[in-house]
């Protein structure tokens, strides 16, 4: 299983890290098995699983119970989990507690969290504590209110100076990672020859050490848009929809079961049991 350092050794080497979001037991598995090099348990469940329309009302229990699952389904795998919406803005006493949880509870191997300013404090403090903490820059979807939407970020200079200053910060704090979401790839390749931490971008254009996507938007499960960033592999939605139908139909049509589906008594039994 790769490490922190392995990370950090990966962005000398020029070598890309591959980085994909799981929820559960299943995704995890198939992310191990696509050989992924690190897992994020995303707030972003919120959305692709739960069906809220946001990363808002999820919490720190739903973190845990499905970073637990992950942890289940890959064992190999260097895991990280988001720091829900608000668990890492009161005391730093706080963030450690909830931190604390996230990793001791679900045995993952990271947390993250959005923002610089008051947050680099927290993402000092959880280092120093042991925990590893990847930051997240650009567009935060936990302040989506405060950005007044989901958009590009730093697309002016003042902006983008702002943000590489952010980015300093997050690695002088002690940030083992970055991750860069929805910033022009001028300013996401800025940013990574500024760190010497490993910058994993997403919608951040090509030249970052690193790239995370959402499992549902990579596969096209259950997700009707996706944003322009998204690189869609498959379309697996209408697959399971038509297997479904199907189901639906054989049963309806009495096709399913079948013998072959069915278990069968012993000539004698049938005789006790008929009389
Ligand atoms: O929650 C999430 O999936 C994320 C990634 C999009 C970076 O934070
Ligand atoms: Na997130």
């Amino acid at each position: 299983m790769k490490q922190t350092t392995d990370f950090l050794k990966m962005k000398e080497k020029n070598e890309k890290i591959v980085m994909l979001t799981a929820y559960d037991y299943p995704s995890a598995k198939q992310a191990e098995q696509g050989g992924v090099d690190m897992i994020l348990v995303g707030d972003s469940l919120g959305m692709v699983v739960l069906g809220y329309d946001s990363t808002i009302p999820v919490t720190l229990n739903d973190m845990i119970h499905h970073a637990k699952a992950v942890k289940r389904g890959a064992k190999e795998t260097f895991i990280v989990v988001d720091m829900p919406f608000l668990t890492y803005h009161l005391s730093v006493r706080d963030t450690l507690v909830n931190a604390g949880r996230l990793i001791q509870e679900t045995g993952a191997h990271a947390v993250k969290l959005e923002g610089a300013d008051e947050v680099t404090e927290h993402i000092a403090a959880l280092t120093r504590a042991g925990i590893p903490v990847c930051a997240h820059l650009g567009l935060t979807p936990q302040s989506v209110g405060v950005l007044g939407g989901y958009k590009v970020q730093g697309k002016d200079a003042d902006a983008a100076k702002q943000l590489i200053e952010d980015a300093k910060k997050c690695e002088e704090a002690g940030a083992f990672a970055l991750v860069l979401e929805c910033v022009p790839k001028q300013l996401a390749e800025q940013v990574t020859k500024s760190l010497s931490i490993p910058v994993i971008g997403i919608g951040a254009g090509i030249d970052v050490d690193g790239q995370v996507l959402v499992y549902h938007d990579i596969l096209g499960y259950g997700v009707e848009r996706v944003p322009k960033f998204v690189k869609q592999y498959h379309s697996v939605s209408p697959f399971m929809i038509e297997s479904i139908q199907a189901y639906a139909q054989d049963v309806k049509n009495k096709q399913f079961p079948e013998d072959k589906h069915s278990y069968t008594m012993k000539e004698e039994q049938l005789l006790v049991l008929y009389g």
